[in-house]
């Protein structure tokens, strides 16, 4: 009797350790997928909550055991700020532009002289935008909307200018988490008018982009499931829209793959900033391609390509930053970037954005965190026009206590843009 007893107590403990893992899962599920919905759905963690690792009060008496009951207790209460991330950064003083006709997640831009061209995005999770809308500098006023070809991605593009024709490459193709296509084109901004250009030998994910040395280049990003890093790395001859050559050439891969990093050249080098490793995949078996979390690891390298074409180690960013293909300008010798991604929330696992502008001057090779933006906020769109640095789209935070991303938006801002000299 008493071991069958013992025998029940043993099985009752398992379903209840079952039972509790399973609640754990389930909870995790749901915190990914609050990361990622475009909805206040999810659970908002208060303000109060601080870090008191390694702030164990002292034990007067030295008693092992009493000092381990306590860090017990202590470690069930542990809670990390939402907010430990932060950067401490100067206030500037931000207006309110014209907002966008539509809100963009994950779209594109480029500037050509006093007009910054916004492509595509998500609107929401299930709707994706293929059209260009334009913003006017000079008289600060959207205008000029025009179509994408059908078969154009919709997110997550390659993208970059000779100062008349876009170049844009492969992409995600459709809403939720599909995956990408290799297909190419150029639009002429003179012309708005659209042509095929040579397809990507694969399809990636947005990869990093850029023209160099009469080339364009195009490199990492995620493979077609998503979330696999790519390391792979092309070039093709250009020259005013066209492919002087018939396909691309395989180049030095980047020491790290992945999506949403800053491709930028400047003064004959070539860039690649922050990013991350892994993406939010499609759920397998789903008919809509329903985006699923996976556990992606954002970093803060900056890599760099000159004339050895090798690929040379920079100063690190400040912090991990991703989402920030389209978030940055140069200014005066310095890479501007605004906003983006950093690590996850080590409890949460819910994605944390960026409230910050970094500055990366290019004389000294140094990092600055050179102010704070309205909120955090991640795949920004970015211009510059007489000294002030514009931000327009993506997704922001929950609020100042909360850097989950929430809310896709449309607004534009304007500040005057400090430069560390
Ligand atoms: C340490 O504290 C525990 C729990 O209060 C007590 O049982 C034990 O006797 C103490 N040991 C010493 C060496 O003081
Ligand atoms: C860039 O340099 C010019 C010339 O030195 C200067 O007038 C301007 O204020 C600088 N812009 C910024 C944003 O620092």
């Amino acid at each position: 009797m008493a071991r069958q007893a013992g025998k029940q107590n043993c099985r009752r403990v398992v379903l209840v350790s079952c039972l509790a893992l399973l609640a754990a899962g389930l909870v995790g599920d749901f915190l990914w997928a609050s990361s990622h919905r475009f909805s206040s759905v999810g659970m908002s963690l208060p303000s109060s909550f601080t870090t008191v690792i390694g702030q164990l009060p002292p034990n007067s008496n030295g008693n092992d055991t009493e000092k381990k009951k306590e860090k017990n207790d202590k470690v069930r209460e542990r809670k990390l700020s939402a907010t430990f991330q932060d950067l401490a950064a100067p206030e500037l003083k931000w207006e309110k532009m014209a907002a966008a006709p539509v809100p963009r997640l994950d779209g594109a831009a480029i500037q050509i002289r006093n007009f910054l061209y916004v492509f595509a995005g998500y609107g929401t999770i299930d709707i994706v935008h293929s059209h260009v809308d334009i913003y006017n500098f000079v008289d600060n006023t959207w205008g000029g909307r025009f179509d994408m070809p059908k078969e154009m991605a919709h997110s997550h593009l390659g993208m970059v200018t000779d100062g008349r024709y876009i170049y844009i490459v492969t992409g995600q193709y459709g809403p939720q988490c599909r995956g990408p296509t290799a297909k190419t084109f150029v639009l002429d901004t003179d012309t708005n008018s659209w042509s095929d250009f040579v397809p990507l030998p694969v399809p990636r994910y947005a990869p990093a982009t850029q023209l160099w040395r009469g080339r364009l280049h195009v490199m990492g990003g995620s493979k077609e499931n998503r979330h696999t890093p790519g390391l792979e790395h092309w070039s093709i001859a250009v020259k005013d829209g066209k492919a002087l050559e018939k396909e691309w050439r395989s180049e030095i891969p980047i020491p790290r793959g992945g999506p949403h990093r800053a491709c930028v050249v400047v003064d004959d080098r070539l860039f690649v900033i922050g990013g991350q490793e892994g993406d939010f995949m499609a759920k397998p078996g789903s008919p809509i391609f329903k985006c699923s979390r996976r556990m992606e690891v954002v970093f803060s390298d900056v890599y760099m390509l000159d004339e050895e074409m090798k690929w040379k180690v920079m100063p690190s960013m400040p912090k991990p930053d991703s989402h920030i293909e389209f978030a940055w300008k140069v200014v005066n010798n310095s890479i501007v970037i605004v906003g983006g991604t950093t690590e996850k929330h080590p409890e949460t696992k819910k994605m944390v954005l960026v409230g910050e502008i970094f500055q990366f001057n290019l004389n000294t090779m140094k990092w600055y965190v050179i102010g704070k933006l309205p909120y955090r906020v991640k795949t920004t769109l970015v211009g510059y026009w007489e000294g002030q640095l514009y931000f327009t789209s993506g997704q922001r935070d929950k609020g100042p206590d909360d850097p989950a991303p929430r809310k896709v938006i449309a607004e534009m801002w304007r500040t005057k843009l400090i430069l560390n000299p």
